[in-house]
This record gives structure tokens, C-alpha cells and sequence, in this order.
């Protein structure tokens, strides 16, 4: 008989989700992937195949590269298996805009935004999202315990603050909410995933007609009135600059937030101390973001030319996820790098945030927002603590932004 056949080797599924007993760890499997080698193959759920950049100075190279690696979802190779925007579809508001581009297309776009996002601007905010979180505090404390803070807090401070900045009308806040918490899903098929981006890019269709009868003193109003009017920008690209700027926009920091200040409830010493040395507190969001690396399911890329990296030659045509949490714990970056050190003098060079040209754009807001609600909850609630024993509670371990689905506390 002849001799049997080796099977090919299999690569191992992306890790996404944490073992379910240690919930802040690294999604099982991903250190050992990390351990092995800067850059690993791994299996989609649609059985396609991707490489893995699974250390903190690959995925700045890649992510550094805009030339080598494209952002554009139709580039040959592109992974699109379960991301959002992965869809077939090609409009602009389903490829997701600019995020979705490369230079010279994204920096054209790009450009037209950053003004809104720079340092100054976005401070101004500071008092308008400091009584968004005041208020919700008040409305926690008359509410029956025990209280969501997903639900009661995070979720509705950073919509609210989205809407405010967007000039999103209140009454929208749970639409786009639930459009975004669809959209997110891990395991949507490309079907479902163009079908909410469609709904999205309906009803964005109806607020920048609104805004186009009577442009507020908002971002989209702005837009309109110096962009779109004067043709510089497309409606389908302003309805694709409205969908990553609502997609993206809330979910994220709100992630951020419960699942900081869990770890915090869960450290009180650390709680302590950020309440007796408040000025300690920006440096505690870098690490935190640098801690959690929420986003687990991208960024992503496509391969334009061969090119080494890590040891590997990743052939052209071929895709890229870069694993930002594992990079935000690389040992050769980050000393003792599972441990929240609020004092880690390089946290800063977490890649939370992306790296290079697509580095976020809203930085600077969702470490803001960050700042005031976790003050904001250690000032008002000093006492907090989670209500339920943390192997009961929901983590985001199904979305492409891990977190939590919601978070019981009292105090
Ligand atoms: C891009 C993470 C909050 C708007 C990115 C990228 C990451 C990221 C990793 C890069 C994607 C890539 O390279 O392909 C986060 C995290 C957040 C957050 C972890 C919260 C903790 C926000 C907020 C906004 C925002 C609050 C808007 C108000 C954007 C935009 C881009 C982007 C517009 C695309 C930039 C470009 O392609 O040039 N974000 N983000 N993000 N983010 Fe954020």
C-alpha cells in the first residue's frame, strides 16, 4: 500500500477571544502564536488564510507602510472574512470610506477632518462631555441597583458625545447604536454585513439631506457647507466619512471605558491613587489602552509586492491582520507587559490607536472621554464594585471590539 499522505499543515483559526476564566489575558492561543514567530499564518472563518503580525515592531513596519500594504478591501488578497466593511458590496459607505484607502485618495480626505480632531478643538469639549457624565451619574444614583454600566454609562456618554460632535439628534442615538453593535459582529457573513452597512448608509442618506435643507454648526453641517457644496467631496464619500465617523466613534471608547474601569474596581490600589494624584490620570488611559488593545480583529491589509518582514516572505496578493493586542504586549517592547503600570514610561507607544497614515483620527477625543468618565466614576463613586463574580460576566469575546456586553456594579 502506498504510504499515506501527510495532510497539508493546517494554520490555527485567528485568535479572538480570551480564555473564559482570565478575561484581561490575551485571546487563547495568540501568546504562543506571538511566542513562536513576529508573523504566523492563520485560518478566516470563511476558510480563507491570512498572515498574523503578532509583535510590536512588525506591526509598526506594516502599519508604517502604506506603499507594501494597502488598506483597500478590493486589493487582491485583502482579508475580509468577518470584518466589518468586509463585504462585497462596493459603495462607498460599505468599503467604509476613507479608513478603507490608501495615499493619495485617503490623504485628500483625511486632510479635510483634522482640523476638527486637533488638540484645541477637541479640549473645547471638555465641559460639554464633563456634564454628559455628570448627568448620567446623577441618573445612576436614582436608579435601582444594581446598575449596567455599559448601558447607563458608557454606551450612552460616548453616543452622546459622537451626536453632539456629528449633530446627530438625540432621537437617532439608539439607531445608530444598534446599527454599530450589528455591524461588529465577528461572525456576520458578507451578506449580513453588506445588509447593515445598506441600512446605514439609508439612514445616513436622510441626515445629510437634513443637514444639506439646514446645515447646522456641527461637523456634517460644516462639511456640507464647505466641502459638499463646493465639490470637493462626493455625497457618497461624505455619507462614507459619516459611517466610519459613527461606526467608529462611540463603540470603541465605550469598550474602553467599562472595561476600565472593571480592571480598576478590580485594582484597588491603583483606584486610589488615581483619585489622591489626579494628574496621574492621563498616563492610566495610555496604559489602559495600551493594557486592553480592543480592537481584535484588525487592522487589516493587503500585500501590494513581495516583501520580508519578521523572517517571512509575505508574497503580494496575500493578506495581513495586524494583532494589535499581542503587539501591546510584546515582552521586547513593554516590560512585564500583563501588569497595569499607570507609571510605564513607554506606554505611549502602544498601537491601540493604528500607526502611520490611518493612526486614529478621534485619538485625542476617546482619550477625553476616557479621562472624564473614569474621574468622573472615581469622584462620584468611590465605592464601586462589580455585582457579579467576573466568570458571570458578559465579555465581547463574538465582536471585532472586545469588552463587555454589559457590567452589573453597586456601591
Ligand atoms: C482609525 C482604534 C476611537 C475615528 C483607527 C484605527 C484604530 C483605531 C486601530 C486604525 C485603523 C487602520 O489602521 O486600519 C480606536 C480605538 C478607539 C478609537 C481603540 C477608542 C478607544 C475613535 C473615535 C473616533 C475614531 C472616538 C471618532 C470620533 C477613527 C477614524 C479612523 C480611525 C476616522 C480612520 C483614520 C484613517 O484611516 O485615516 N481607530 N479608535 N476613533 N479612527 Fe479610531
Amino acid at each position: 500500500a502506498p504510504p499515506p499522505v501527510a495532510p497539508p499543515p493546517v494554520a490555527p483559526p485567528l485568535p479572538v477571544a480570551p480564555p473564559p476564566d482570565r478575561p484581561f489575558a490575551l485571546p487563547a492561543g495568540l501568546g504562543a502564536l506571538s511566542a513562536a514567530a513576529p508573523v504566523v499564518r492563520v485560518s478566516l472563518l470563511d476558510g480563507s488564510q491570512a498572515w498574523l503580525v503578532t509583535r510590536h515592531a512588525e506591526a509598526r513596519a506594516v502599519l508604517g507602510d502604506h506603499r507594501r500594504f494597502s488598506s483597500v478591501p478590493t486589493a487582491p488578497g485583502y482579508p475580509r472574512s468577518g470584518m466589518v466593511g468586509g463585504s462585497t458590496a462596493d459603495t462607498a459607505v460599505a468599503s467604509l470610506g476613507f479608513i478603507r484607502m490608501d495615499p493619495p485618495d485617503h490623504t485628500r480626505i483625511r486632510r479635510m477632518l483634522t482640523h476638527e480632531f486637533m488638540v484645541r478643538r477637541i479640549e473645547e469639549l471638555r465641559p460639554g462631555i464633563e456634564r454628559i457624565a455628570d448627568e448620567l451619574c446623577d441618573a445612576m444614583e436614582r436608579a435601582p441597583r444594581p446598575v449596567d454600566l455599559v448601558a447607563d454609562f458608557a454606551l450612552p456618554l460616548t453616543s452622546s458625545v459622537i451626536g453632539l460632535l456629528l449633530g446627530v439628534p438625540a432621537a437617532d442615538h439608539p439607531l445608530f447604536r444598534d446599527l454599530t453593535a450589528r455591524a461588529n459582529r465577528i461572525a456576520n457573513t458578507p451578506r449580513e454585513a453588506a445588509r447593515v452597512l445598506d441600512e446605514l448608509a439609508g439612514y445616513l442618506d436622510e441626515l445629510v439631506a437634513a443637514k444639506e435643507r439646514e446645515p447646522g454648526d456641527d461637523l456634517l453641517g460644516r462639511l456640507v457647507v464647505e466641502r459638499l457644496r463646493t465639490g470637493e467631496l462626493s455625497r457618497p464619500d461624505l455619507l462614507a466619512v459619516a459611517a466610519v465617523l459613527l461606526i467608529g466613534g462611540f463603540e470603541t471608547t465605550a469598550n474602553m471605558i467599562s472595561l476600565s474601569a472593571l480592571s480598576l474596581m478590580r485594582d484597588p490600589e491603583t483606584a486610589e491613587r488615581l483619585r489622591r494624584e489626579p494628574a496621574l490620570m492621563k498616563g492610566a488611559v495610555t496604559e489602559l489602552l495600551r493594557f486592553h488593545g480592543i480592537i481584535r480583529n484588525g487592522p487589516r491589509r493587503a500585500v501590494t509586492e513581495d516583501v520580508e518582514i519578521g523572517g517571512q516572505r509575505l508574497a503580494a496578493g496575500e493578506g495581513v491582520i495586524i494583532a494589535v493586542s499581542a503587539a501591546n504586549r510584546d515582552p521586547e517592547e513593554f516590560q512585564d507587559p500583563d501588569t497595569v503600570d499607570v507609571c510605564r514610561p513607554n506606554a505611549s507607544r502602544h498601537v491601540a490607536f493604528g500607526f502611520g497614515v490611518h493612526q486614529c483620527l478621534g485619538q485625542t477625543l476617546a482619550r477625553l472621554e476616557l479621562q472624564v468618565a473614569l474621574a468622573t466614576l472615581s469622584r462620584r463613586f468611590p465605592a464601586m464594585r462589580p455585582a457579579a463574580p467576573l466568570a458571570r460576566m458578559r465579555f465581547r469575546a463574538d465582536m471585532t471590539i472586545y469588552g463587555l456586553h454589559a457590567l452589573p456594579v453597586i456601591w
